[in-house]
């Protein structure tokens, strides 16, 4: 199964895509992460990517598109996208690197919150740096503080998760991501979510439309 999430900064598709990739057994391929760590290690992609993530604008689509296509192919039991695509253009790449490797997408479920849960989400958002795994300072606090209840890792707060970057990336979605709605709204396989409730809720309504 391949499977697309995708919705604003903040609404849960990387806690939840976590958690779905691991109960279907799929590649959790997210951008975000990818692109962190390629900022860490220093690559070439890193590199141009930093600025344009530092500012809480999304980095060009040929930058992007070209590192996630290798990692689509490698995924041989099914891939879970968690912040790709994120622009009608890349929608349309992806198609495109699906034709020519005969793949397809089962389903586009697009998550939903109100803003001002968005914005308290990330602003209190912590991860760990060893595993990646989020956790939240009032909704899902870790049970030593500063470390990871999975693995022990460090936890810390993201760079982009500054008031002032918050609100950039939630124009930055309105204005380029958001219209992907559209794009998808009439194909078979979409399936919308209200990601404002409970962390478990939202889990079980997710399950709900990638099973239905
Ligand atoms: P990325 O890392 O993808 O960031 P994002 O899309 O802004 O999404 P987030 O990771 O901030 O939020 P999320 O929806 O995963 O929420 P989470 O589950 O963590 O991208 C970062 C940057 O990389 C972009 O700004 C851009 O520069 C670049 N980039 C990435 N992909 C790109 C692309 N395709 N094209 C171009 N540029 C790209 O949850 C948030 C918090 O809320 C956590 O603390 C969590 O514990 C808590 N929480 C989750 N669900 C609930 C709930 N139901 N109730 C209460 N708390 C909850």
């Amino acid at each position: 199964m391949n499977l697309v999430l995708f919705g604003p900064p903040g609404v849960g598709k990387g806690t939840q895509g976590m958690r779905l990739a691991e109960e279907f057994s799929l590649a959790h391929l997210a951008t975000g992460d990818i692109l962190r760590a390629a900022v860490r290690d220093g690559t070439e992609y890193g590199k141009q990517a930093k600025a344009f993530m530092d500012g809480g604008k999304l980095v060009p689509d040929d930058i992007v598109v070209g590192m996630i296509e290798e990692r689509i192919v490698d995924a041989g039991q099914g891939f879970l996208l968690d912040g790709f695509p994120r622009t009608v253009a890349q929608a349309k790449a992806l198609e495109s690197m699906l034709g020519r490797h005969g793949m397809h997408i089962d389903r586009v479920v697009f998550m939903h919150a109100p803003e001002q849960a968005l914005i308290e989400r990330l602003s209190g958002r912590l991860i760990c740096r060893a595993c990646g795994f989020s956790f939240h300072r009032q909704y899902s606090p870790p049970r030593v503080a500063g470390r990871c209840d999975r693995c022990g890792g460090e936890l810390y707060q993201r760079d982009d998760d500054r008031e002032d970057v918050i609100a950039e990336r939630l124009k930055v979605y309105r204005a380029q991501t958001e219209p992907l709605l559209a794009y998808y709204q009439s194909a078979a396989g979409f399936r919308q979510v209200d990601a404002a409730g409970e962390m478990q809720d939202v889990y079980t309504a997710l399950k709900q439309a990638v099973e239905g």
